[in-house]
């Protein structure tokens, strides 16, 4: 699958336009079309004229649901297959040489063993549709933090969607020249059509799936999915996982954070990076819109899932959203939730598996309070609030370009990245763990992030409501062993004069009741600005077992008056028996990485023994 094509594959495979001037690139898209067969080759050239007429085609094919202009200009709604709604961390794996490189929080398979399994999947399997080749560029046209992949496809709602969510096209064959390195991206859907048989609107394959990595050689392939980050592999199987390779061999960060920056009234400008695994509100706390009370403090929104962070000259570090829009999850957005995110997709937005109006619009659970009537839901079913079922799949998404954020940050392509002064990690969490925490240094900060948990979420097929650890909200997302991980930011700390500071956050906890106690979205402003004024070493803090915490009048509380001391002591407090169970639980998680686990988290964990 690796050798170069021969000569006479590739004089049959069908020229590339002239301006492709790659030869690897050609020599490689004429072996896969061999391998693969599809009908026809089309070279994306990124433009409008392009995407509109594949619009049109998958409109026609039923693939796409045009939605009313004059409520979404320039919208669709697709409909996935009921089995094919989210990432499958079962079907996702690692195929390093050795298996430890792969690390227990992988599948491995031997590659040879995976390639041969590949070999006869591919085989043929584009046959009756057509092979696009998608140049994209992960982050800004030519920043030395970027860098090139091309996904070969045969999913035409993968080329519109990889135009919005990247840089696609030409522009990136003039940045890659003739010899220049790209990240091999395969995809097929896996069904393929025979002679005069009649396609179905979101085609699959139903028997076998799979998304594979090769660390040694760089390569992804995918099968089987036509669905969010098995499909559209600049995102997770790229810009996390082979990233997060690469960003090891090359000393940087390729991590699962959202990138805010938080300006305070004097016009002070910090960036904060945060780790929340899927569906945590990550994309919310990106696009926060603070309470009226904070007068004269903005916030702007750099990326909302994915940074690649780079140590700088002057000992800093830099980061970029290797992204150029969000996929972003639907149901819960609302007015009230992320007025922002609203307002972006009002126009030109992909909507996947929402549920739709009678006049051609889009709803979703939490949007409004009542449903409209006449829903029809995301199967395609007559849809009343007495329905079993939810209207929008739990995971479903919209797909937008980042510039149409209102808050969208002025520096958010700025090629030389932006410099980070915090790193948040939160989980989703019922109890336990408080709503924030201060790291005392880095070492305890990499602790933190380590043994973070979460509740799972529907963004992931498997149960809902399960604490799980996922370091660094990187559970699913690591392309190689957790220890190794580890010690690559260990490393990455030690190495900067000016390392970012990092906060353990919960916006989750829930009372008796089962209600939250903290009302979340806008009003975690009042943790981000401690956390600000924490970098400006304005404030004290309060030391504890786990950490440092604010003193409760170092926040601002005007506007939730409902949060007395008293009730601000319950949010911030540390139960030693929860803790020890915690404690005993990241013993579990570091046995389970024990080969390769980093001596200074092993001693983190003891001291934290001792100070419960
Ligand atoms: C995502 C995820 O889609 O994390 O961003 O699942
Ligand atoms: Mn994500």
């Amino acid at each position: 699958m690796n050798q170069p094509a021969t000569a006479a594959q590739i004089t049959k495979a069908p020229a590339a336009p002239a301006y492709v001037n790659h030869s690897g690139l050609k020599a490689w898209v004429a072996e896969i079309a061999s391998l693969t067969k599809p009908e026809r080759i089309q070279w994306c050239d990124g433009s409008r004229e392009e995407n509109d007429r594949l619009c049109e085609e998958m409109v026609a094919a039923g693939t796409l649901i045009k939605l009313n202009p004059q409520k979404r200009p320039g919208c669709f709604l697709a409909r996935s297959d009921p089995d094919d709604v989210a990432r499958m961390e079962d079907r996702t794996f690692v195929c390093s040489r050795n298996k430890e490189d792969a690390g227990p929080n992988n599948n491995w398979v031997d590659p040879a063993e995976m390639k041969a399994t590949l070999n006869g999947l591919f085989e043929g399997c584009m046959r009756g549709r057509t092979l696009y080749v998608i140049p994209f560029s992960m982050g800004p046209l030519g920043s030395p933090i970027a860098h090139i992949g091309v996904e070969l496809t045969d999913s035409p709602y993968v080329v519109v969607n990889m135009r919005i969510m990247t840089r696609i096209g030409r522009k990136v064959l003039d940045v890659l020249g003739r010899d220049g390195y790209f990240v091999p991206c395969v995809h097929s859907i896996g069904a393929p059509l025979a002679k005069g048989e009649k396609d179905v609107s979101w085609p699959s394959n139903k028997e076998h799936k799979y998304i594979v990595h090769f660390p040694e050689t760089k390569e992804i392939w995918s099968f089987g999915s036509g669905y969010g980050g098995n499909a559209l592999l600049g995102k997770k199987c790229f810009a996390l996982r082979i990233a997060s390779i690469m960003a090891r061999e090359q000393g940087w960060l390729a991590e699962h954070m959202m990138i805010v920056c938080i300006e305070t009234p004097e016009g002070r400008k910090h960036y904060v990076a945060g780790a929340f695994p899927s569906a945590c509100g990550k994309t919310n706390l990106a696009m926060l819109i603070p309470p009226k009370v904070f007068k004269g403090w903005k916030v702007t929104t750099v990326g909302e899932d994915i940074a690649w962070i780079k140590p700088g000259k002057d000992g800093r570090l830099y980061a970029i959203n290797p992204e150029a829009g969000a996929f972003g999850v639907a149901p819960g957005t609302s007015e009230k939730t992320n007025p922002n995110c609203l307002a972006a997709v009002t126009h030109d937005t992909i909507f996947t598996n929402v549920a739709l109006t009678p006049d051609g619009d889009v709803w979703w659970e939490g949007m409004t309070k009542e449903p409209p009537a006449g829903l029809i839901d995301w199967k395609g079913r007559p849809w009343t609030p007495d329905s079993k079922s939810k209207a929008a799949h739990p995971n479903a998404r919209f797909t937008v370009h980042s510039s149409q954020i209102p808050s969208v940050d002025p520096d958010w392509e700025n090629p030389a990245g932006i410099p980070i002064s915090a790193f948040l990690f939160g989980g989703r969490r019922t109890t336990t763990v408080p709503l924030v925490t201060e790291a005392l240094d880095w070492q305890h900060g990499v602790y933190m992030a380590a043994t973070m948990a979460s509740e799972t979420t529907a963004a992931i097929v498997g149960k809902v409501g399960v604490v799980r650890r996922d370091p660094f909200a990187m559970l699913p997302f690591c392309g190689y062993h957790f220890g190794d991980y580890f010690k690559h930011w260990l490393k990455i700390g030690a190495s900067l004069r000016e390392p970012p500071r990092i906060f353990g956050v919960n916006w989750f906890q829930r009372d008796a009741e089962g209600k939250f106690v903290w009302p979340g979205f806008g009003e975690n402003m009042r943790v981000l600005k401690w956390v600000i004024e924490r970098c400006e070493g304005r404030v004290e803090a309060v030391k504890t077992p786990i950490g440092l915490q604010p003193r409760y009048e170092d926040m601002e509380w005007q506007g939730l008056d409902e949060f007395g001391p008293g009730r601000f002591k319950k949010l911030m407090e540390v139960d030693p028996e929860q803790w020890r169970e915690e404690l005993k639980d990241h013993g579990k998680l570091f046995e389970k990485l024990k080969a390769r686990m980093p001596q200074e988290l092993e001693q983190q964990r003891e001291k934290l023994r001792q100070a419960l």
